[in-house]
């Protein structure tokens, strides 16, 4: 089992930032990663239509002989992983915005979440930020339309930056010091939100303890590779590969892309 490959999915590309911190803590691990860009966005969906969703994607990638899945996407983790682990045996990891952090860090106590309606109206999401909001506080935004946007390789469009400027602003305005992206689609739009925040604001995403935590997961089942090789990097996507394509162009050569409709 410690040799097959670790799964990941996600609503479409935006998982490929988790992908990236995963690979580079973990670049002897095989990785499947599955992007289900078809049914991008997910964050606009039922709680019921998630999960059906998830259903499909955990098959899949245990099809492929997966030994843990990441699921790279916040909208998912918070509607599906309650249900996800409840059902199947294998490990999952899932992805919620880095409030703690944010929270412990902010002298303003005002923290900005961005993420999608379906992340922010979920139980998950309110257990979290109750949890970690003490004297904090939580300024949530949605940010509808950037995942349909980022999903066409969109990331610093005009149309994309005067979306962020509306969902930004009012953020800035109340006195936010940190922002937490709660979108794994998000890390794409780094740049152009370094671009239009003061500088006293802070980001903070969840990649890197998202990384740490598939690791220490792997370490305690006893399900890290024996091998001292680098794995083997496969994504399948049931939409355009070259937008994925676009969001791997620094792994060119040491990953394998294929179009496949499930
Ligand atoms: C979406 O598909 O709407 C976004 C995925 C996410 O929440 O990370």
């Amino acid at each position: 089992m410690n040799n097959h490959p670790i799964g990941i999915f996600d609503s479409g590309v935006g998982g490929t930032s988790i992908w990236k911190e995963i690979n580079a803590l973990l670049p002897h691990e095989h990785t499947v990663y599955l992007a289900d860009s078809k049914n991008a966005p997910y964050g606009e969906k039922s709680k019921d239509e998630i999960i059906e969703l998830c259903i499909k994607n955990t098959e899949f990638l245990l099809q492929e002989g997966c030994k843990l899945i990441v699921v790279a996407c916040n909208t998912a983790t918070t509607n599906a992983i309650d249900y996800l682990r409840a059902h199947y045996k294998v490990p999952f990891i899932g992805i919620e915005p880095a409030i703690k952090p944010a929270a412990l860090q902010s002298e303003s106590k005002k923290v900005g979440v961005l993420a999608t309606k379906g992340t922010l109206s979920s139980l998950l999401f309110h257990s979290t930020s109750e949890n970690h909001a003490n004297g904090i506080r939580i300024i949530e935004q949605v940010g509808t339309g950037l995942v349909p946007l980022i999903e066409r390789g969109k990331v610093d469009s005009p149309e994309t930056k005067a979306l962020l400027e509306k969902y930004l602003n009012p953020m800035v305005a109340s006195g936010i010091d940190y922002l937490v992206l709660g979108c794994t689609h998000y890390p794409y739009l780094l740049p152009v939100l370094r671009e239009l925040l003061p500088n006293h604001v802070k980001i903070i995403d969840s990649g890197e303890a998202v990384a740490r935590q598939t690791k220490a997961v792997l370490v305690k089942n006893d399900l890290l590779t024996s091998s001292n090789d680098n794995g083997t990097y496969r994504f399948i996507t049931n939409a355009k590969a070259e937008i994925l394509e676009y969001f791997l162009q620094d792994f060119r050569g040491t990953t394998e892309l294929t179009y496949q409709d499930f």
